[in-house]
């Protein structure tokens, strides 16, 4: 276990549990463009986020904020205003506790895609992400192209972002949107954004002409869900200690005491709607336990 923000845990948990934390933050390799950044496991994303920035480094800076452990980052291949963590891995170290020896995994070993790993699946699941190698630059072409991110820097005036401009407004986008997890129980988006075929995205646009699509490379078409269950009404809405965060459909929140249960039924109820009104299955995004 990391931090478990990613978790859905039941009320007891009845084997042992070993909490990952390993410390250590370097610069392990740099020239005038580039650097190679070493952190071990254990260490909280956003100071890796926070140190990388202290280094006059970018790459991380979509990143900013997200909860968790970096052992955890790569393990669903966190994401946020159009960059992904593997776009930055150079590889990972990994123990294999059932042959007990320590490896290095490149990152085209790891399988890499939307909140998604080898880690995830039956080959990745005995191995324990140990440290993580991340390329970053100096200088580099930054990713601002993401709408909440663009308005944002447009309204602070920065018309040429520094990685520490970017950081800042996903922060101040974050803590407006999404509730803060040490005051509110939640685990982020509660589902991903689903995958389907062009086809069916045109057929859902058919009647909601205003549908939110990002065209994949591959020809499928990711959807918003958090659109999808806000037009179903969820948002905001209370159903015993569980609740919809009012200012994101997409996250699940513990109101006072939620057990369990109470959030799957609700994620359950949202998955039904959406299934009858859209035809489309929304797949959880938290690790279940
Ligand atoms: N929208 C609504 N209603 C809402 C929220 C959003 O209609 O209640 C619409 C927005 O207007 C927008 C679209 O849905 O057109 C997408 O919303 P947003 O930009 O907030 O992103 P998202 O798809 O809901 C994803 C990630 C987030 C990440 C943001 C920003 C997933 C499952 N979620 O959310 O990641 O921070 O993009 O990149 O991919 C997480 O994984 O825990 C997480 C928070």
């Amino acid at each position: 276990l990391g931090a478990g923000s990613n978790v859905v845990l039941p009320a007891r948990v009845d084997r042992p549990v070993l909490l990952m934390q390993i410390r250590g933050l370097a610069v392990a390799a740099k020239d005038q463009h580039s650097a190679r950044l070493e952190a071990a496991a254990g260490e909280r994303w956003h100071d890796v986020v926070r140190f990388a920035l202290g280094q006059g480094l970018g790459g991380l800076e979509n990143l900013a904020l997200i909860p968790g452990t970096a052992g955890a980052a790569p393990v669903q291949n966190i994401g946020a205003y159009g960059v992904e963590i593997a776009s930055c891995l150079e590889s990972l170290q990994v123990f294999d506790w059932q042959a007990g020896r320590i490896e290095v995994w490149p990152r085209e070993a790891c399988a890499f895609g939307y909140r998604d790993s080898v880690f995830k699946r039956p080959e990745g699941r005995g191995r324990i992400i140990l440290g993580l190698s991340l390329a970053l630059k100096h200088a580099r072409t930054m990713v601002a192209d993401y709408p909440d991110i663009a308005l944002e820097l447009n309204r602070f005036g920065i018309s040429s972002p520094q990685p520490i401009d970017i950081a800042e407004a996903v922060i101040r986008v974050r803590r407006r949107k999404l509730p803060d997890p040490r005051r509110v129980g939640n685990v982020g988006s509660f589902f991903k954004n689903p995958l389907i075929t062009a086809e069916q995205a045109d057929r859902i646009a058919s009647s909601m002409p205003d549908l939110v699509r990002y065209q994949q490379a591959d020809g499928r078409v990711k959807l918003a869900a958090a659109q999808l269950i806000d037009r179903g009404g969820w948002r905001g809405r209370v159903r015993g200690s569980a609740a919809v965060w009012k200012r994101q459909a997409l996250v699940l929140v513990n109101g006072s005491g939620a057990g369990r249960a109470d959030v799957l039924d609700l994620a359950a109820a949202i998955q039904a709607d959406v299934a009858a009104r859209y035809g489309v299955t929304l797949e959880l995004e938290p690790q279940v336990l």
